[in-house]
């Protein structure tokens, strides 16, 4: 299994998790990962910055909004003409292009910055959309990227509830059994089944990396490590969004931030 096959993968999701993420129902990603990955983020005022596994573009948008000077791309159509429309719609600068993380179509150092919001885990070519990554970043440039936890989202997972529904624990398990390719299919946990019935579930193909394999592999390619985070959410916004209240728990996500070498 290739980059290009995850892709096809991918655009058969395309549709779906564009309707359903803009509805409102990726609550991961509304409530806890980005604004961690924001709160952590340096300041992108006049930037140029690549966002890797754009998806339909919001957190493209949100960067293009902070004033950053944004070029996306997503390995799916689909995901790239809903990004193109919303541009249209509300012109935030931001150019869209059809590629792969392990092959971007750039020249070395044409970025000052690149970010990729819950792309990476999905590639594949791991050490090849690392290095690309690391090629189009100039000296002294950052990236930042957000991956499911390699702790916590393994093989086996399972939430470990009290008799109000409260998760307590989570049951991990198969931590070192590389993921080359395992479909897991599952849909927004917060949509109720009013929304999803009829909409096919998401095939989405998985290949998981231990800890010390990320962190060495960003450490071989030649990058720094300069930030780290876990989100958790607080119980402010575990009560708004009670989905969220697992990752209060164990970090469901990890967030990091490496720099090129000046
Ligand atoms: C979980 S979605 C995240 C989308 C978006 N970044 C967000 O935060 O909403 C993963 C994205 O990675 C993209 N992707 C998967 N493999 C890719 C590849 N080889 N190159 C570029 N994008 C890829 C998928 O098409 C999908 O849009």
């Amino acid at each position: 299994m290739d980059h290009k096959e995850v892709g096809r993968y991918w655009n058969g999701n395309a549709e779906a998790w564009t309707r359903l993420s803009r509805a409102g129902y990726d609550v991961y990603r509304d409530y806890l990962n980005t604004p961690a990955f924001f709160d952590m983020l340096p300041d992108v005022e006049g930037l140029a910055g690549l966002d890797v596994g754009c998806g339909e573009g919001h957190n493209t948008r949100l960067l293009a909004r902070r004033g950053a000077r944004m070029t996306a791309i997503d390995i799916s159509k689909v995901f790239v003409r809903h990004a193109r429309e919303a541009e249209e719609r509300e012109p935030l600068g931001i150019a869209y292009r059809v590629a792969s993380a392990v092959e971007l179509p750039f020249d070395e150092a044409a970025f000052d910055f690149a970010t990729g919001f819950m792309s990476f885990m999905d590639i594949p070519e791991t050490d090849r959309v690392i290095a690309e990554a690391y090629r189009v970043v100039r000296p002294g440039g950052f990236l930042q990227f957000s991956i499911t936890h390699p702790c916590y989202d393994t093989l086996h997972r399972r939430n470990l509830r009290d008799e109000n529904g409260v998760a307590y624990a989570v049951e991990v398990g198969g931590y070192y059994d590389n993921q080359e390719g395992d479909v897991q299919e599952w849909t927004f946990s917060a949509a109720p089944p009013e929304v999803t019935e009829g909409v096919p579930k998401f095939g989405v193909r998985r290949f998981g990396r231990t800890l010390s394999q990320w962190l060495n592999l960003l450490v071989e390619t030649g990058f720094l490590l300069e930030r780290v985070a876990e989100p958790r959410p607080s119980d402010e916004v575990a009560r708004q969004c009670p989905t969220v209240q697992d990752a209060q728990v164990v970090p469901l996500f990890l967030h990091i931030r490496v720099r090129k070498p000046a």
